[in-house]
């Protein structure tokens, strides 16, 4: 079978956004650099493939994350498309290289949790604000559309289970700036439905409902899809996912691959819900993507349908 058998529940919506992170998020992680152009092809076809959203590369430093030391190359070669590639900047220095390239949409990433501000962003939980509120500015007047992520959301691999007041009281400060999203992140991938659906309720609770939030759950322990229904059964309708399942985050221990864009687009088109995805273009993609990584793809419905 190509595809699932369509089965819709009047109860979910009928149109959810797939936000792809496999450029950004999954190349970030992996051993092989790939060539600039090898990137923009592979962001060319995602987006030929009918992903509205590629997050297409970072502009951190260089030092910190080497595979994606040439996003200035990258970019250049994709500015016609700007709109929907954003990119990761976590500070001015970031958002000016951006902006020097016609970026238009960009994404800063918080940590929940004191430790892991200090390993990702060398600073800690309350002065990784002072570095994210000067971007966020600059960014939403400048028309530039803005996400944040916060990590951790769900367990810290050094702190360990982390207070969901203290989730939220992070996720209403990047609101309070103006940011268009909020994309709550599993980086470890320990978090389960029962989980998802309490943080959700503690963000509706302190007045973020779900059309301002993404869900992004990496696949570490075999719940990202779970977790995904919870939170689209919940109400969220934007949802992070990596080609091929591509992914994890250098600074966190035991993060692996985020959840496979193939495995969402399956639920969610077996549910009757449009995506806009082409499932054939996009396996096709992540196919050719493991061919450059040289290794198989881990996604489960990218191996059941090149087997
Ligand atoms: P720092 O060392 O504190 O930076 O790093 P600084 O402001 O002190 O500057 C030091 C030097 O770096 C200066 O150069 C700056 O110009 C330069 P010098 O004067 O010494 O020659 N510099 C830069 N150069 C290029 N681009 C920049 C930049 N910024 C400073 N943007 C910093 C602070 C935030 C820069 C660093 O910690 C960093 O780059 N961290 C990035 C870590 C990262 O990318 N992690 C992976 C992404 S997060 C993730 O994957 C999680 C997510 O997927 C969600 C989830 O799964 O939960 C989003
Ligand atoms: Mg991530």
């Amino acid at each position: 079978m190509r595809t699932p058998d369509v089965v819709p529940d009047p109860a979910l919506p009928a149109r959810v956004t797939v936000y792809e992170v496999g450029p950004r998020d999954g190349l970030q992680n992996e051993d092989v650099t790939l060539p600039a152009d090898v990137k923009v092809a592979f962001v060319r076809r995602l987006r030929a493939a009918g992903l509205p959203i590629v997050e297409a590369t970072s502009f951190v430093h260089p030092r910190w994350v080497p595979q994606l030391a040439d996003a200035e190359e990258v970019m250049g070669a994709l500015v016609d498309d700007a709109p929907s590639l954003p990119v990761l900047v976590p500070n001015q220095r970031g958002l000016e290289r951006a902006i020097a390239l016609g970026v238009r949409h960009v994404a800063v990433f918080g940590s929940a949790t004191e430790t892991f501000a200090r390993r990702n962003l060398n600073r800690g939980l309350d002065d990784q604000f002072a570095m994210f509120e000067p971007v966020v500015r600059a960014a939403v007047d400048a028309g530039i559309a803005v996400r944040a992520y916060v990590s951790m959301c769900f367990g810290d691999p050094w702190e360990g289970p982390v207070p969901r007041d203290q989730v939220v009281a992070v996720g209403r400060r990047f609101a309070d700036l103006g940011i268009d999203q909020l994309s709550l992140g599993d980086t470890i991938g320990t978090g389960t439905p029962g989980q998802v659906v309490a943080l959700l309720d503690a963000f509706n609770a302190a007045g973020l409902p779900d059309d301002i939030l993404a869900m992004h759950f990496h696949d570490t322990y075999g719940q990202a899809l779970a977790n995904a229904y919870a939170a689209l059964r919940h109400g969220v309708t934007t949802f992070d996912a990596s080609a091929g399942g591509l992914g994890g985050c250098p600074y966190a221990e035991s993060a692996t691959g985020n959840l496979a864009t193939e495995d969402l687009v399956w639920m969610l088109h077996g549910l009757g819900i449009e995506t806009g995805v082409d499932l054939d273009l996009l396996v096709a993609t992540s196919q050719w993507m493991a061919t450059q990584l040289r290794r198989p793809p881990v996604g489960r419905v990218v191996a059941a349908l090149t087997g």
